[in-house]
């Protein structure tokens, strides 16, 4: 009897484990033969019935039949650990060619970062935002600023010419002219943008970057220019900046400055980027000359006006510490990502 229930178990199992799929199913089928009340286990309880002659035998009858599922078990195990490791292997393969799709946070340019800069403390102040073409006629870059053909002042604009007639605007004192024929005074502008000079060394590019202001109104001053570029220069470089006002010329306004600021990085005691002046030149400004007013058709009895313009890639420089404006077009990443 024993021995014809133990060959049922047997084959049950065997057939059980051949069929198992799952590693897990193992575990099943392990439990359901060895657990508390397993096959396996009913069976030994069953010796209890057995006269002590026959005990010996039928123990050692399930002995082997413990051995035989245990065997068949691991096996089966084992093989089923390394299909389904395979499986998983195949199916999450990882593409190491593959694009990351980590993406790279990216930063501002210090030229746009300084145009911001400048147009926010400019726009605060009432101005307002105005753009010109780069490719220029020289009416609106030279003569309209009262610098007439053959006239020893285009030498201070080493000029890109297209045509007689047509060149790479080298200040963007042009935008001046445009906006006082088509606006009505008063008004305030600012025009950021890119210049073209032929000029190439650490501080000078051919394509560089200048912001013109332009202010017209009645009895326009000095003292409001003054007071407007001290305003500027304080809020971009900080409270305690000082300023000075040299005498100097622009064929477009009259009188002309220049204007330095001392210097952020030192406040005024001397370093490398002053090169030991403790001060920086900075701008160009005056009062719009009269004939310059009444070239754009504006009435110089009535109106007067001031102006500045000023070279955005050295303002970037120096709040950046960059000692080589090449930087900016070289678009070299190592360095872009120090702007962060
Ligand atoms: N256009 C002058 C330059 O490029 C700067 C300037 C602008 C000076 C406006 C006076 C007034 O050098």
């Amino acid at each position: 009897m024993i021995s014809e229930q133990l060959e049922t178990i047997k084959e049950q199992l065997l057939a059980e484990i051949n069929g198992a799929e799952r590693v897990n199913q193992i575990g099943q089928i392990r439990a359901k033969a060895f657990g508390k009340s397993g096959s396996i286990s009913a069976l030994s309880k069953g010796m209890r019935d057995l006269s002590p002659e026959e005990r010996p035998k039928f123990g050692a009858m399930i002995n082997e039949l413990k051995k035989v599922i245990e065997e068949s078990l691991s096996l089966k195990e084992g093989e089923l650990e390394e299909i389904e490791l395979k499986n998983k292997l195949e199916s999450e393969q990882v593409d190491i060619t593959e694009p990351s799709n980590i993406r790279e946070i990216g930063a501002l340019h210090p030229i746009a970062d300084v145009i911001d800069r400048l147009t926010d403390i400019c726009v605060d102040m009432g101005f307002s935002v105005v753009e010109g073409p780069e490719i220029e006629s020289d009416y609106y870059n030279f003569e309209a600023m009262n610098i007439p053909k053959n006239h020893p002042s285009r030498d201070m604009q080493d000029t890109f010419f297209i045509t007689d007639e047509i060149l790479l605007r080298s200040h963007t004192s042009a935008v001046q002219a445009r906006e006082m024929e088509t606006r009505k005074p008063p008004f305030k502008i600012i025009c950021p943008g890119k210049t073209y000079r032929n000029d190439s060394d650490a501080t000078h590019s051919p394509i560089f970057h200048q912001i013109e202001g332009l202010v017209i109104d009645e009895n326009i001053s000095m003292a409001d220019l003054k007071s407007m570029l001290t305003i500027l220069m304080r809020r971009l470089y900080g409270n305690d900046t000082k300023i000075r006002f040299r005498p100097s010329f622009f064929p477009f306004t009259e009188p002309s400055i220049e204007v330095d600021v001392s210097c952020p990085s030192c406040h005024g005691k001397g370093c490398k980027i002053c090169k030991g002046s403790g001060m920086l030149e900075l701008l160009g400004a005056g009062i719009v000359n009269p004939k310059v007013l009444e070239m754009s058709g504006i009435d110089s009895k009535k109106y007067r006006g001031f102006a500045f313009g000023f070279g955005l890639d050295r303002t970037a420089m120096i709040l950046n510490s960059i000692n080589n404006i090449r930087n900016f077009y070289r678009n070299d990443i190592r360095f872009l990502e120090q702007m962060k």
